[in-house]
């Protein structure tokens, strides 16, 4: 059985998500993957399933040490499905505390397209922003408090054409100055200067609202990490981008014209003020980014660690107790653990279902000796409140929304990235100059030395493995 706490996914079987699931899983970490399959097909977690089991049998000869991958086929915007799900891995309260089996949550549930933004707006701010709030909710109802939050670039807007994108750029503390036009960029800006769509606004808000919920109370650990571009598949060609909608970005589009369903390229915009006249972005390969997602979560559990099969902290357990009581000491993990009851299926590996309230609601609630419980249905305005007071006497500590950019810190053109998919794919790929974009900034490279310094994370793949990559998975999905 692992030792790591189990991490919720939300959007877990979209193009990121998909590629996290992965890495988690091959580093030890059970999932619950939770997804409306909105823009992904149910296929996905199987094939997740089947990589993971591949890493372990090559590793240990055999995959029975494959960690467990829950998945819910559930929408965010279903407080009470979610709520469920929480209960569904919900432990016997400690002293009034909720405790989970799930350690922390990984939010990429969203919707994603600018355009579509543009002409949707209300869809965006209602599952970006209604589904982001309602996520927490439910995470503070079980007292789990790690969350990690897809953010996107596009909060920089076009601050980023003067060259690569410092995290202080955006910020959101009450002390970062408020005027846009303040000359030194150095310090930041607070507001969302220079968004253009919809989209980049929800991902802004998103930021700003977790900041706020940090600053509530500090037991909340929350990181939002920036996403530049991601590209590219999982090098065994199972998962990659596969939209259902109609793709926005670049790399979606090459993959229709490779696959024939589009008979050119269109490139918007030739005459911009780069070498080659096409805008610049940060192409990052997926699986760094997934790669990035642990190592985030790796410093929040180094920073909280929790009782293992359990989401309360050590620290606050011990506060709780006094001392730690020797059953619940990290060296006895194993048998707290399973002793617990489990969601599993027949085959004690992996669950796989769709939500309704009804199915889950009471099947895992809390022992009700507890003296001073806090319910799931514990109204939301009474939560935050709640939870890890500070003691008498003890200044607070202020607790930030912590923010780093995931990117690779260097930029290549559409035509660059063009060039690159005809040599891996061997075809002309052609391409038909259009009209600028309106809402595209010029250039968008990562500043990524804070991720390296404080996650310890780098991107390592190259442009050449991210059309190997997505050339590999388009051929192999063509013929799946
Ligand atoms: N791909 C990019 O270029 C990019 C860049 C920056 C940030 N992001 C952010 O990263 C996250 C993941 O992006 P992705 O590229 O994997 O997108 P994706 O569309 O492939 O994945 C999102 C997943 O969320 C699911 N989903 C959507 N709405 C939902 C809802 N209401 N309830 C439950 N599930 C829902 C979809 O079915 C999909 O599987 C998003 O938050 C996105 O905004 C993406």
């Amino acid at each position: 059985m692992s030792s790591k706490p189990t991490i919720l996914v939300t959007g877990g079987l979209g193009f990121i998500g998909s590629h996290t699931l992965v890495e988690l899983m091959q580093a030890g970490y059970p999932v619950v993957a939770v997804d409306n399959l909105s823009n992904s097909h149910a296929g996905v977690a199987d094939k997740v399933r089947d990589i993971v089991a591949a890493f372990y049998t090559a590793r240990d000869g055999d995959a029975s040490a494959t960690p467990r991958l829950d998945f819910f086929e559930l929408d965010i915007l279903d407080e009470d499905g979610l709520a469920s799900i929480f209960a569904h891995y919900a432990l016997p309260y400690c002293r009034g505390q909720a405790r989970s089996r799930i350690g922390g949550v990984i939010h990429f549930a969203a919707l994603k397209a600018v355009s579509e933004s543009i002409s949707k707006p209300l869809s965006y701010y209602r599952t970006n922003i209604t589904g982001l709030v309602n996520v927490l909710d439910a995470m503070d109802a079980a007292n789990v408090k790690t969350l990690l939050y897809s953010s996107s670039a596009t909060v920089y807007g076009s601050l980023t054409t003067a060259g690569q994108a410092q995290e202080s750029l955006c910020r959101h503390r009450a002390d970062a100055p408020a005027a846009p036009a303040s000359p030194d960029l150095s310090k930041g800006l607070q507001g969302c200067a220079g968004i253009t769509n919809p989209y980049g606004r929800t991902k802004w808000m998103g930021e700003a609202i977790l900041q706020d919920v940090c600053a509530s109370d500090p037991a909340w650990d929350i990181t939002a990490l920036r996403y530049f571009n991601p590209v590219g598949a999982h090098a065994s060609g199972a998962i990659g981008e596969d939209p259902l909608d109609v793709p926005n970005n670049l790399m979606p589009c090459i993959i229709r014209v490779l696959d024939g369903r589009k008979s050119e390229l269109q490139v918007y915009g030739t005459d911009y003020e780069t070498a080659d006249g096409t805008c610049i972005r940060d192409f990052i390969h997926v699986v760094d980014l997934a790669r990035g997602h642990l190592a985030a979560i790796a410093k929040a559990t180094e920073r909280h660690p929790v009782v293992p099969g359990s989401s309360l902290p050590m620290q606050a357990l011990q506060e709780a107790l006094g001392s730690l009581p020797a059953d619940l000491s990290p060296a006895s993990s194993e048998h707290g653990h399973s002793s617990e009851s489990s969601p599993s299926t027949d085959d004690g590996h992996f669950l796989s279902q769709s939500v309704s309230t009804s199915s889950l609601s009471d099947e895992h609630t809390p022992s009700s000796d507890s003296t001073s419980l806090t319910s799931p249905s514990t109204p939301a305005s009474s939560r935050f409140e709640a939870s890890a007071p500070v003691s008498p006497g003890k200044a607070a500590q202020p607790n930030d929304l912590r923010i780093f950019n995931l990117g690779t810190g260097a930029g290549v053109s559409v035509m660059e990235m063009v060039s690159a998919m005809r040599e891996a794919s061997g075809l002309p790929l052609p391409i038909v100059a259009a009209a600028r974009r309106p809402g595209d900034v010029v250039i968008s490279i990562a500043d990524p030395i804070k991720a390296q310094q404080e996650l310890d994370w780098k991107a390592t793949k190259t442009l050449q493995d991210v059309c190997a990559d997505t050339w590999h998975f388009l051929q192999t999905h063509a013929c799946s």
